[in-house]
């Protein structure tokens, strides 16, 4: 085609793809990039990538080394997967590492990175993280929170004991994640909001409603980003639908904002209480903190802490349904600490080794964030002898080296008692195992999570035996994954429940 035929808006494409193909062609050849799949020009190996990312990252892995560049278009990301790597990437360069690439969805929900999760590195992160580390997921406030994560899980046992079939005759299968997703909602919402949406009869009031509306709408949005979103200068020809982005950001600040004015005129009758809305509006002088800072935030909690938990107890129901041995093991270390007269709760943990390597087992195997968050370079960096050029996203697939045959032992058998024979630390400090991350960008969260999730579980086998429903075996349940950011399983666990406590233990009582 000649110039002409072409038309301006032609010429100035080809011109600006030109322009970005001569500016990679010479970084590739000022800098060692690792190797990886070839790119093709514009898109890069994006058409390549198969849907469940971490599980295509690894398959690559295996031909072109433990660490690969892999072009989202004309970015570079770089994806690292053994534990040395990890190590060099979370720890040694840490701080070159640790800002965050955002999406022009995220730079709407986040404002910029005024939040944390979305937040570069910089003085605003480090002030924020402080208030989290310090402020609101302190040891303190977790403790003073705990009768509500509690009440939360009880409440999860009587839906499930109500639905169960007991009236009925028990056999009738329960979609497990159904009651996940309620009990991780509620146990969000409750201590970050300081509200139950939810009446006493499992229903929704109208602003839990809203909530639930604007939490579908933000995924919608976010989803609906097209592949030149990875292509920086292609960006202006398929421009955000800003009208629904707007509409979306005001009706996240209105709700929030009539929630924190509730809690403003409690306080002045009542005093503070420990939800993190009341924490955040009494600190917020203190650290000079926003009014978009506190409700993105707040906000922050849904995004990182609802689906993560209610995942990591799925895909641990999944695997104990389809291993009655170890599910049995569980239950008869509960009876032996807690017994058949009471229910459990958080203080028993420490004497439920076999519960805490169930935990740890599931979080191996299954991280529900398998290629963490992405980071992103702030300067040129080495890693494992290669280059990564500042402005290169850089992943971690925490879900491969969990799985890697040179650090474990039957890496992809469920086997909660090699915890047992060794004890690896989950907070970031050994890299076979890091569901949470690692390094200044750790989950602050990660005790919370640690708490839900063995309280889910520990509850879920307590009180009921979990068993295939009727014609399945149990080695057939899928344990097939859905792509995404997160992982949930591609076909939700169902299960038959069948209590084994007496009834009266399977009532909630209410906090007051
Ligand atoms: C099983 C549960 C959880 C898992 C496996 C998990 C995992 C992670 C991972 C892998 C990251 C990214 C780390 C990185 O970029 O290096 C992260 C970040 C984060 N998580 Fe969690 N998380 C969990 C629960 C929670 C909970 C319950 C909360 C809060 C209510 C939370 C709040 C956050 C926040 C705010 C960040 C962003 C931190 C930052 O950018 O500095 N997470 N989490």
């Amino acid at each position: 085609m000649s110039v002409p035929e072409m038309g301006p808006f032609g010429v100035v494409v080809t011109g600006i793809v030109a322009i970005a193909i001569v500016y990679k062609l010479v970084q590739r050849w000022r800098f060692k990039l690792p190797p990886g799949p070839r790119p093709w020009p514009v898109v890069g190996n994006l058409l390549q990538i198969e849907p469940v990312r971490f599980r295509c990252f690894w398959d690559w892995s295996k031909k072109y080394g433990p660490i690969m560049s892999v072009w989202f278009g004309s970015t570079l990301n770089v994806v690292v997967s053994n534990t040395e790597l990890a190590k060099e990437v979370l720890k040694e360069h840490d701080q070159q590492l640790a800002d965050r690439p955002r999406s022009r969805s995220a730079e709407k929900f986040s404002r910029n990175g005024q939040d944390l999760i979305w937040a570069d590195y910089g003085p605003h992160y480090v002030k924020v993280r402080k208030v989290c580390t310090l402020e609101l997921f302190s040891p303190k406030r977790l403790e003073a929170l705990r009768p509500i994560r509690e009440d939360e899980v009880a409440a999860m046992v009587e839906s499930i004991f109500n639905d169960c079939g007991k009236q009925e005759g028990i056999g009738k299968p329960l979609v497990v994640k159904r009651y996940l997703s309620g009990v991780a909602f509620n146990n969000i919402t409750r201590p970050a909001f300081g509200k139950r949406f939810v009446n006493e009869e499992g229903k929704m009031d109208p602003q839990g409603v809203e909530f639930k509306e604007i939490v579908a709408t933000g995924l919608k949005l976010g989803a609906s980003l097209t592949m030149a979103e990875h292509i920086p200068y292609l960006r202006w020809m398929f421009p955000l639908e800003e009208g629904a982005f707007a509409k979306h950001g005001a009706r996240r600040d209105n709700v929030t904002k009539a929630i924190m004015e509730e809690h403003t005129l409690a306080r002045q009758t009542s005093g503070a209480k420990q939800h993190f809305v009341d924490a955040l509006l009494t600190l917020q002088e203190k650290y000079d903190l926003s009014e978009d800072t506190i409700i993105g935030l707040l906000w922050d909690m849904i995004t990182a802490g609802m689906d993560t938990t209610a995942i990591t107890v799925e895909w641990a129901m999944a695997e104990l349904v389809r291993n009655p041995r170890i599910q049995q093991k569980a239950q008869e270390e509960i009876d032996r600490v807690v017994g058949r007269d009471r229910v459990m709760n958080e203080t028993d943990f420490p004497h439920l080794p076999y519960l805490q390597c169930i935990t740890k087992e599931a979080l191996r195997l299954h991280p529900p964030t398998p290629l963490m968050l992405p980071h992103k370079a702030t300067q040129n960096v080495k890693i494992g002898g290669y280059d990564i050029p500042k402005g290169s996203n850089v992943h971690v697939n925490v879900w491969a080296i969990a799985r890697d045959p040179a650090v474990w032992k039957d890496p992809v058998t469920f086997r909660p008692e090699r915890f047992l024979e060794e004890d690896v630390d989950i907070k970031g400090h050994d890299y076979r195992l890091l569901p949470f991350g690692a390094g200044r960008r750790i989950c602050p969260g990660a005790q919370l999570g640690i708490n839900l999730v063995q309280s889910m579980l520990g509850h879920l086998l307590h009180h009921f035996v979990w068993a295939p429903p009727e014609g399945m075996q149990a080695e057939d349940i899928d344990l097939t994954e859905n792509p995404g950011l997160v992982t949930f399983m591609a076909k939700p666990v169902q299960a038959i429940a069948i209590p084994r406590l007496p009834d009266h233990l399977y009532k909630r009582q209410p906090l007051n």
